[in-house]
């Protein structure tokens, strides 16, 4: 007989709500996120921290959540992108993609949208060399545009 996994208490903020549950130390907060809380706009790719699909925003900061423990966000604040168009810039770049043809599957594109909102509240994204963002956007990969809709949208964003 399988021994039941022990529980572990787990509060943060996810979209501005207090959220309290209880999970196993193994548990992936993108697992936590997309089965436990229903927030399925969170893809997963690779599922080994390169892709950027399960981006969300972790304090301010984006974080593949495939990489990481539920437990590690206790006390923490998460936004997913359910909940970051709250954010001027996200709001923005949502619209210029929409104008712009920053997606095509779409699959990516809630990691596009956090990376690219961690990167307009933070960069001139305006002065940047198109190298240098498209170095910037690195961390999440899109199969289908080429990236070409993808920065003009960030720079439409930044006006
Ligand atoms: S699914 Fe997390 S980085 Fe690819
Ligand atoms: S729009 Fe299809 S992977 Fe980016």
């Amino acid at each position: 007989m399988q021994t039941p996994q022990q529980l572990y208490p787990l509060n943060l903020t996810v979209n501005g709500a207090e959220v309290s549950a209880q999970v196993p130390s193994t548990r992936r907060l993108v697992d936590f996120i997309r089965e436990d809380l229903e927030l399925t706009g969170t893809k997963v790719g690779c599922e080994v921290g390169f892709c950027g699909v399960c981006s969300v925003m972790l304090d301010g900061e984006p974080v593949a959540a495939c990489h990481m423990l539920a437990l590690q966000t206790d006390g923490r604040e998460i936004q997913t992108i359910e909940g970051l168009s709250a954010r001027p810039a996200c709001a923005k770049l949502r619209d210029a993609f929409v104008d712009e043809g920053g997606f095509q599957c779409g699959f990516c594109t809630s990691g596009q949208l956090v990376m690219g909102t961690a990167l307009l509240e933070k960069h001139d994204v305006c002065e940047m060399e198109t190298a240098d963002l498209a170095l910037a956007m690195a961390g999440t990969s899109c199969r289908c545009t080429g990236y070409y809709g993808i920065h003009r949208a960030l720079r439409k964003a930044a006006q």
